[in-house]
């Protein structure tokens, strides 16, 4: 079942060799192409020449590209059957875009076993196989999905609705994290719940991108994940499998359009992205990326054309050449943000003159200080002002920050994440509140001109009356905003007479 990402060649193929004779495997089942589960089939197959491999029509394609040399293979479509005798007959679920074009689930009938592949993971390891401990895995789990399910709710929920024709599944195995056997129904209840609260917004952002170049798939991840937090669902499509029928009705159906496009002249790729031309429409907003690409010109003649078509430019195009970072990543996912918060100005409008005058006054009266939250994590930076602070518990101390969904710094501020809350001083907050407050271009140092200094790594603002060192502990979901709960570890008042600078409110829908 799959093989394993390349740079594990040794370990890999020494543990399967020690496990099996490759000559005696009869079949190797691709759930995807994507190259972490199958950067070795060519390797397993020099050593297993005898083997058929088992995977969708698109999943085959992409291998003959893969493996370059002919090799026994057998397609398989939603509920075929392959009978491995002892009682193991497998039946196969078709579920495209979960989170790659080609994906396919297994069920083997005797064990009751599902294996997902992707679907159902997390990026969470401990030395627990299975998933017992639900309250250490849950925050994880919801990451996951969001980061690689989220974008593609409408194919999960399709998914979803195909496993229901299975018999009963005893356990799902993932294959990132620990396997699902204690809470198979509740996590796949979980997954139900968030994409039917996607697939039911109004506004959807698509985004195109070519799975198998470069970085392609990890950056469009991350624009779709900074497109969702703003309440906006997102298609994604692969370019390069995209059928242009498919392409078509999504351009049709979207308010936005990401396009990541790899300089190449592959004709799938050119016909899709004509059909996104032909189809365009002026009200659209869009956004370009390029990845992998040694001339960075080529992503401006795509710009320009949906220039002369009257789109609106969600943000500046970007051009990675480099391997990217986190710093990238986080980029590509305030680019996705800003375009989300674009597309849904109007309904944030409505939302505050929807509210009651009087019942606004006195939500106003609910009063707080002034903080600015700022953090460091390898080469990311984050800062924002924040007024809806806390103090939570006496032991351990403790305080809670309601952070919107669609702030750019909630991605600093995930369980074990540490970040600094600023203490700002009565009198002397404006200059900094103001700073803090500027529109940033994505990707931007929001630190640039204000003097920190560094406590365990972590940037305190130097005009500040006191700061507290605080790391996540966990997170309640409310709504639009994050109730974030943290423990403060150390902390120090830099004037013992300073006031706290105090925010007074005249409506209620409003910070
Ligand atoms: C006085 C004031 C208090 C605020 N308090 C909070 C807060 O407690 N939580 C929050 O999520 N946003 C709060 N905001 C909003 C943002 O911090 C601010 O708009 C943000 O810097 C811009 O969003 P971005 O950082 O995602 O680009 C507040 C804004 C103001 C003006």
């Amino acid at each position: 079942m799959d093989t394993s990402h390349e740079k594990f060649r040794q370990r890999y193929l020494e543990s399967l060799t020690q496990t099996i004779n490759p000559a005696v495997i009869d079949y190797l089942i691709i759930s995807h192409t994507e190259p972490d589960h199958s950067g070795l089939v060519r390797d397993v197959l020099a050593l297993a020449p005898q083997a058929t491999v088992v995977g969708s029509k698109v999943a085959i394609q992409f291998l003959e590209d893969m493996v370059h040399q002919p090799f026994p293979r057998q397609i398989v479509k939603n509920g075929d059957r392959l009978d491995l005798g002892n009682g193991h007959e497998l039946e196969f679920v078709i579920a495209p875009n979960l989170h790659w074009p080609d994906t396919i689930f297994t069920y083997d009938t005797k064990t009751q076993v599902l294996y997902t592949c992707d679907a159902f993971g997390m990026h969470y390891c401990n030395e627990q196989i299975f998933d017992q401990d639900l309250a250490l895995i849950e925050a994880d789990f919801r990451y996951y999905y969001d980061c690689l399910m989220g974008p593609n709710a409408r194919s999960v929920l399709a998914a979803l609705k195909r496993m229901e024709q299975l018999e009963s599944i005893a356990t799902i195995a993932t294959g990132h994290g620990p396997l699902l056997r204690h809470n198979v129904q509740e996590l796949t209840n979980r997954y139900h719940q968030w994409s039917q609260a996607q697939a039911k917004a109004e506004t959807t952002v698509a985004v195109f991108y070519i799975s198998d170049y470069g970085f392609g798939d990890r950056l469009s991840q991350a624009i779709a994940h900074g497109v969702m937090k703003t309440g906006v669902a997102v298609e994604m499509m692969d370019l390069k499998s995209a059928d242009p029928h498919e392409v078509k009705e999504l351009v049709s159906l979207a308010a936005g359009l990401v396009i990541g496009t790899p300089p190449t002249n592959e004709v799938a790729i050119q016909t899709a992205i004509s059909t996104i031309l032909a189809t365009a429409k002026a009200k659209q907003s869009v956004g370009v990326f390029e990845s992998g690409g040694v001339d960075s010109e080529s992503v401006y003649p795509l710009v320009n054309k949906f220039r002369d078509l009257g789109l609106t430019p969600a943000f500046p195009p970007i051009i990675i050449k480099e391997t990217p970072t986190a710093a990238t990543y986080q980029l590509c996912e305030e680019a996705g943000t800003d375009l989300g918060q674009w597309l849904s100005r109007d309904r944030s409008i409505k939302q505050m003159k929807a509210f009651d005058t009087e019942l606004e006054k006195a939500v106003a009266r609910l009063s707080s200080g002034l903080y600015i939250l700022t953090a460091e994590r390898d080469d990311l930076t984050g800062a924002m002002v924040a007024s809806w602070v806390s103090q939570t518990s006496f032991k351990p101390l403790g305080i809670t920050v309601a952070v919107a969904k669609d702030r750019a710094m909630e991605s600093l501020l995930h369980v074990g994440d540490r970040f600094v809350l600023n203490i700002l001083e009565e009198g002397k907050s404006q200059a900094l509140i103001k700073h803090f407050l500027k529109r940033f271009a994505p990707g931007s140092d929001r630190f640039a001109g204000v003097k920190t200094y560094s406590v365990n790594n972590a940037p305190v603002l130097a005009e500040a009356l006191a700061y507290l060192e605080c790391q996540v502990v966990s997170r309640m979901e409310c709504s639009d905003h994050w109730i974030v709960y943290s423990t403060i570890q150390s902390g120090r008042v830099s004037k013992t007479e300073g006031l706290t600078a105090v925010h007074h409110r005249k409506i209620g829908n409003h910070y």
